[in-house]
């Protein structure tokens, strides 16, 4: 793909430019397709003096956390240090229901992480890293600050992704975006390039939140969490086996706190809803419900009900967007 080697090439001299060359940067990985390639970008063009850092927030899917380092140390190897900030995450969003509240808490959480992490830095190098990685694109950038004449002001923002603007005045690293003016599928394009495995390049996205703007409302009430990723796994499982998985841009399951009457044998039960949403889409900004056969889906609600405990009914989102929004929050 010429158009996408012109960019690699054009985004390692920016990058080279941009960043001294004794000065030192810090990415974090999320695990997804964008901060993965924008990771393998950086380190192509700066090698080792890029740090990466991933870090548990307690609401990552099913093993997560051990799948995506032993991709990033075995494929990638790619320097990153694992934080688990599961605890300091959950514990500032118990109670805590407003959607927005809750993002602009998780971001500020990993802000603060990351400078923690960047003074940890400072001490084992001697110097302070002074760039901070970031894997947004393009549409991230539209729907938060949209161009002038686009008609939309800021204050029609739909949501505020965490990993865009926001940033405390007293940061004290500055920000580097290679991806900003790409679409996902340039994204996956120029992985491709930089030989990240195929398995990272599929992956679906995943929003840097996390689960919290899945579970509605409270995160930590409950066992929803453990629900949640329990119905997510055999969902996106179910997905894989029939083959389906690169045919849908987004599949995953949203826990509802509320409960509903069901029966299994001979006992009523008062037990949890889960919606399963999955989408085709270009670029995220509009998507299209994806419609599964009916088998599928049979199997799929049997398994999930057989197996997860709390859970009596699932529903299916066919929202396209707009008018909602692929996350439920
Ligand atoms: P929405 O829900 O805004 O989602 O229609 C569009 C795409 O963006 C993902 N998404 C996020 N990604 N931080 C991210 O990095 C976020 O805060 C965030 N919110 C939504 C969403 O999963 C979908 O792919």
């Amino acid at each position: 793909d010429w158009k996408m080697q012109d960019v690699l090439e054009e985004e390692i001299r920016v990058i080279n430019g941009m960043v001294g060359s004794d000065e030192h940067v810090i990415c974090a990985l999320s695990g997804g397709v964008d901060s993965t390639v924008a990771a393998t970008l950086i380190h192509k063009a700066i090698g080792d003096r890029l740090h990466c850092v991933f870090v548990d927030n307690g609401l990552l899917r099913y093993k997560e956390r051990e799948r995506v380092m032993s991709t990033f140390e075995r494929d990638l190897h790619l320097p990153v240090t694992c934080i688990d900030a599961s605890e300091q995450f959950l514990s500032k969003l118990k109670g805590v229901k407003d959607p927005e509240m809750k993002r602009k808490i998780i971001g500020r959480e990993f802000i603060a992480i990351f400078d923690d992490f960047a003074h940890e830095l400072e001490q084992k190098l001697g110097k302070r890293p002074t760039f901070l990685v970031q894997g947004t694109l393009y549409p991230d950038v539209i729907e938060s600050c949209p161009p002038p004449g686009s008609g939309r002001t800021h204050s029609h923002t739909i949501k505020s992704h965490h990993n865009v603007g926001g940033l405390p005045k007293d940061m004290k690293l500055k920000l580097i975006e290679p991806l900003k003016l790409l679409f996902k599928d340039e994204v996956r394009t120029l992985g491709s390039i930089l030989n990240v495995p195929d398995s990272f390049l599929k992956r679906h996205p995943f929003p840097g939140p996390g689960l919290a703007v899945r579970v509605l409302g409270d995160v930590t009430e409950g066992n929803a969490l453990e629900i949640l990723r329990q119905v997510d796994e055999i969902f996106i499982q179910s997905i894989r086996d029939a083959g389906l998985y690169d045919s849908i841009w987004q599949a995953f399951a949203v826990f509802l706190p509320v409960q509903s009457v069901g029966v299994q044998g001979d006992q009523r039960t008062h037990s949890h809803v889960v919606v399963l949403r999955a989408i085709t889409s270009e670029d995220g900004m509009t998507a299209d419900w994806y419609y599964f056969d009916q088998k599928f889906l049979v199997d799929v609600v049997r398994k999930i009900c057989n197996n997860v405990r709390g859970v009596n009914r699932v529903c299916q989102d066919i929202t396209s967007k707009p008018p909602a929004t692929v996350e439920w929050e």
